[in-house]
């Protein structure tokens, strides 16, 4: 089976930081609802970055980490729904600041939250056709951009950031599995134009979508590779928030403390949720070699689905 390995990663948020604290003076809410309800304490807002620069420096440090040259890179694809324009994708904005090849395809991925676990599934079998090595997946979101400021049940959740990943095919073991369950009532950005553009959302209706798809996909990827969750080192979910984490590894029976959470400094960064989580865990050394993973993820589409890897 031909696998993707993550050769090098990288993250970029934008410099500024919002506090619980800072939104209880745009709201009516407070650091501790905000903590007891999501786990999250802080955000990073862009203030004049562009969703390409963020792309493009966490890229650089995933290109330098993996030592892998630009000209090397067979695929590149950035999941978003807050790209700089509608067209060109931020991924050939990216192409030109990199100075990717250009005989390559170079496209954004619109899957919500679930983004960056679309976009790995889809570059192992771009680079599968194309019998190249290399892929370049980026998750990034703006999401501050389409946020409505006075919905204290929305601004709350969500942060900006990218998080990217150099991926090699190998022969190595892998297993995915993606799922979608068209819906616009639950979780949409109606568009076009940042101007016109707010992020809308059924709370409740998305706890319960998510705290069913994620032991279900989780049992999905297990009944599928051969693998008990005893085989597994770490479940990397989407961020979205603590409470859902805790339902999710409950329903599993899986101790809470093989589920990484960064939520906390970051808020939910939706499709960087992942991709940034792995880049703080490789920081951290949390990873080694072998290790198996599984990334798991949910949102807007609806979509979900996960990848079982070995680091
Ligand atoms: C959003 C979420 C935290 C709300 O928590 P909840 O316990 O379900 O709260 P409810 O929506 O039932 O609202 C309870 C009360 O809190 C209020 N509330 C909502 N946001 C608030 C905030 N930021 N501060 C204070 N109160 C808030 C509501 O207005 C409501 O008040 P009311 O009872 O007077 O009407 C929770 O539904 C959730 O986590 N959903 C998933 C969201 C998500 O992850 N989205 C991204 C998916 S990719």
């Amino acid at each position: 089976m031909k696998g993707l390995r993550f050769v090098g990663t990288g993250r970029c948020v934008p410099e500024k930081v919002v506090t619980n604290d800072d939104l209880s003076r745009l709201v009516d809410t407070s650091d501790e609802w905000i903590r007891t309800r999501t786990g999250i304490a802080r955000r990073h807002f862009s203030q004049g970055e562009t969703a390409v620069e963020l792309c493009t420096a966490a890229a650089r440090i995933a290109l330098e980490r993996a030592g892998i040259a630009p000209s090397e890179i067979g695929v590149c694809v950035v999941a978003t729904c807050t790209p700089d324009c509608a067209s060109p994708s931020n991924a050939c904005l990216v192409q030109a600041a990199l100075g990717l090849p250009e005989d390559i395809p170079c496209f954004d991925l619109a899957a919500g939250c679930t983004g960056f676990v679309y976009g790995l599934e889809t570059v192992r079998g771009l680079l599968t056709v194309s019998g190249k090595k290399y892929a370049l997946l980026i998750g990034c979101e703006q999401l501050s951009r389409v946020l409505d400021m006075t919905d204290r049940s929305t601004c709350v959740l969500f942060g900006d950031g990218a998080g990217a990943a150099v991926l090699a095919l190998e022969e190595r073991m892998w297993y995915a599995w993606l799922g979608s369950r068209g819906n616009r009532d639950v979780l949409w950005l109606n568009g076009p134009g940042p101007e016109t553009t707010h992020l809308h959302m059924d709370g409740p209706g998305v706890y319960r979508f998510a705290v069913e798809a994620l032991p279900a996909c989780a049992r999905t990827l297990l009944a599928g590779s051969g693998l008990a969750l005893e085989d597994i080192r770490w479940i990397v979910p989407h961020q979205a928030n603590r409470r859902i984490i805790e339902t999710a590894a409950k329903r599993l029976n899986c101790p809470i403390d093989r589920f990484y959470q960064n939520m906390e400094r970051y808020g939910n960064t939706s499709a960087a949720s992942v991709p940034i989580a792995l880049d703080e865990m490789a920081e951290q050394g949390l990873l080694q070699p072998g290790d198996r993973v599984m990334a798991i993820a949910f949102g807007a589409g609806l979509t979900w689905g996960g990848a079982l890897f070995e680091w």
